[in-house]
């Protein structure tokens, strides 16, 4: 071979890295762990679960909690546990298709079928077992209205259907979202709210150290490197970037044929990687939510009544939805704000990144 040489890799399995891998070792989250287990573990003795909503800024380990309880619900016969992603399943349609599936073992009538005639498929299916659905990035479907009609359809199962016993267990980044969800839904979906706060600095170390222990070759990783690593990805908040600093700093180090990762690796990959985590953090607006981002890292400094008055100048927004977005920015960390010294409720809004940068990645929209 002449150009890739297998034997001289840094890394023990690339798969460590990816998005979607599941840590061996899922650590500091304990308490929201045990919460979910005992909201769920009435499914193990066929009774109806305690629905529950996993709330937190992206990259703090909500899709990862539910997958790992999901795995092991699956090993129980009585129990049919359903993920699913509604950035892809954006459809009511879709959704209890992912449903039928995990249900009958097969794929639904891909033509023509109403949605009637699969929901009640689907509910009669289920028979004496208890069908538990996490719904992951709820607020994709938000947008959309879909998420009420979902939630809705599901709750009332056990109307529809004698005896049918359905679980929720909703994920979303928003910390409001149970109170932006529709009447009919509020009044019979009162979940379980489980939080997901950003981890500590001490708490991305470990979590990266230990990503490390399975990714790579012992000792290939110098504690220099995962210190800054763990020091880049503790400013941006979102652990999925420590994870993708750490790949892409071992592939620097393996292009320059070196034995370890240096600090000097790192520091060759990360505005690179902040570019590209940028661009994926925009991509996962709204139209509406880039607009209002565009607006505020095109400006000088503003103060949240500025801002809005400019907002409503280019959209019809009003003033809640405008506040919600504003937030929702500021948890996904695009954006700080800050209590002026005035007083009152007005904050001014700061940007988090060189307006260049942000500016960029909206451009492709
Ligand atoms: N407590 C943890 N221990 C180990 N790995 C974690 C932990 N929390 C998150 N991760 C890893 O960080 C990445 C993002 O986690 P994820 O569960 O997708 O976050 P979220 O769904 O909240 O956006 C994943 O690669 C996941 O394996
Ligand atoms: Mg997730």
């Amino acid at each position: 071979m002449r150009y890739l040489r297998w034997d001289e890799t840094l890394f023990r399995n690339y798969e460590v890295f990816d998005e979607d891998y599941l840590p061996e070792e899922y650590l500091h989250r304990e308490t929201q762990l045990n919460r979910l287990v005992s909201n769920l573990k009435p499914a193990l003795r066929g009774a109806r679960p305690v629905n529950c909503l996993c709330l937190g800024p992206p990259g703090t380990g909500k899709t990862t909690a539910v997958k790992l309880i999901f795995k092991d619900l699956s090993e129980f016969e009585g129990v049919i546990p359903v993920y699913v992603n509604c950035q892809i399943m954006n459809s009511k349609q879709q959704v209890f298709a992912k449903i039928f599936r995990a249900v009958y073992g097969y794929e639904p009538p891909s033509y023509g079928v109403p949605f009637t005639k699969l929901y009640y498929s689907v509910m009669k299916g289920i028979g004496e077992r208890v069908l538990v659905v996490a719904l992951d990035d709820l607020n994709f479907l938000l947008s959309e209205e879909v998420a009420n009609e979902v939630l809705y359809a599901l709750l009332k199962a056990h109307e529809e259907v004698e005896g049918v016993k359905v679980g929720i267990v909703g994920i979303a980044t928003d910390v409001k979202l149970a109170a932006r969800l529709d009447e009919r839904v509020s009044s019979v979906f009162h979940p379980d709210e489980i939080h997901f706060p950003l981890y500590g600095f001490e708490e991305i170390r470990d979590i990266l150290a230990s990503r490390a222990r399975f990714g790579f070759y012992p000792g290939v990783l110098s504690d220099e490197a995962l210190d800054k690593i763990a020091e880049l990805c503790y400013e941006y908040g979102d652990l999925r970037f420590g994870i993708y600093l750490m790949k892409l700093a071992g592939l620097e180090a393996e292009r320059e044929a070196s034995r370890r990762i240096e600090l000097r690796h790192v520091e060759a990959v990360y505005e690179g990687s902040r570019r590209v985590f940028l661009k994926k953090s925009v991509q996962a607006l709204s139209d509406h939510e880039r607009v209002l981002l565009g607006l505020i890292y095109s400006s000088d400094e503003l103060t949240t009544g500025e801002l809005y008055r400019r907002f409503k100048e280019m959209t019809a927004v009003g003033y809640t939805k405008f506040y919600e977005m504003l937030s929702k920015l500021e948890s996904i960390r695009l954006i700080d704000t800050r209590f002026e010294q005035r007083g009152g409720r007005t904050r001014a809004i700061i940007k988090r990144y060189e307006p260049a940068l942000v500016l960029d990645a909206l451009e492709e929209f």
